[in-house]
């Protein structure tokens, strides 16, 4: 399986706290480096799985995506790259954590664009990850994916189809204005209104097809 760059573009484009670009990606695709990223990987799954009930359920539904696909690709945080000082993360320094998972939603999307597959894997203890593929300590692994040429994508997760979960419902999720604080009206009116009173107050602004605002 060709590995294109542009993939990896993709990823570099992603935005990033004060523009740090803390990722990297490191592509592990040999058959001889492969084994050693599926035994850390089943090492942490024996110590870590979840209650005897699901345990069943569990192995049922998961592949051995790690050997099987072609590529496994690993996408990592250099939380001190462009130094102590970064613009917007002085507050919160995860920040650099989350760029770099924006990195991972890019190669996501542009595989899933191309059909192909991806698999997040992070059932990792974080030291042997990094000692199996020989990362510093101090770069933190965000994500191996697993990407490959699937038979069919599901409508839905696989997870919610088996039943390990639910979806959740969007409105119990929603707060207006104020944490906990309950819709005065349906969702949809809510969201409309907060966007509709945000609009410019020009005659110059563009009403797009569909918009559910009234005209300015
Ligand atoms: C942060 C994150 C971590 C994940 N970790 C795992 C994992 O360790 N093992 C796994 O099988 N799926 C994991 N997943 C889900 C898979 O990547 C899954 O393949 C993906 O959500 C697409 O499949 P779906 O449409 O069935 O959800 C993870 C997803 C995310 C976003």
């Amino acid at each position: 399986m060709r590995w294109p760059l542009t993939r990896v573009g993709k990823a570099h484009r992603a935005p990033s706290v004060g523009f740090m670009q803390p990722w990297n990606f490191l592509v592990v695709g040999s058959p001889a480096d492969k084994p050693r990223v599926h035994d850390v990987f089943r090492t942490a799954e024996a110590e870590g799985l979840s209650p005897d009930d699901r345990r069943a359920l569990y192995s049922r539904m998961k592949p051995q995506e790690i050997l099987e696909l072609p590529i496994n690709q690993c996408i990592t945080c250099d939380r001190s790259r462009s130094g102590p000082v970064v613009l917007g993360r002085t507050h919160m320094l995860s920040m650099g954590l989350y760029s770099s998972v924006c990195a991972v939603q890019n190669l996501w999307l542009a595989a899933r664009a191309e059909g192909l597959g991806v698999g997040w894997v992070s059932i990792f203890e974080q030291q042997a990850l990094q000692d199996a593929l020989g990362i510093p300590h101090d770069i933190v692994p965000i994500a191996c994916l697993c990407v490959g040429w699937v038979s069919h994508f599901n409508n839905r997760p696989e997870l919610e189809t088996c039943g390990w979960l639910p979806r959740l419902p969007l409105a119990e999720l929603l707060h207006y204005e104020q944490w906990g604080s309950t819709m005065r009206t349906s969702p949809d009116e809510a969201l409309t209104a907060a966007a509709c009173a945000q609009r410019p107050r020009t005659t110059a602004f563009h009403r797009r097809p569909g918009s559910t605002c009234p005209p300015a």
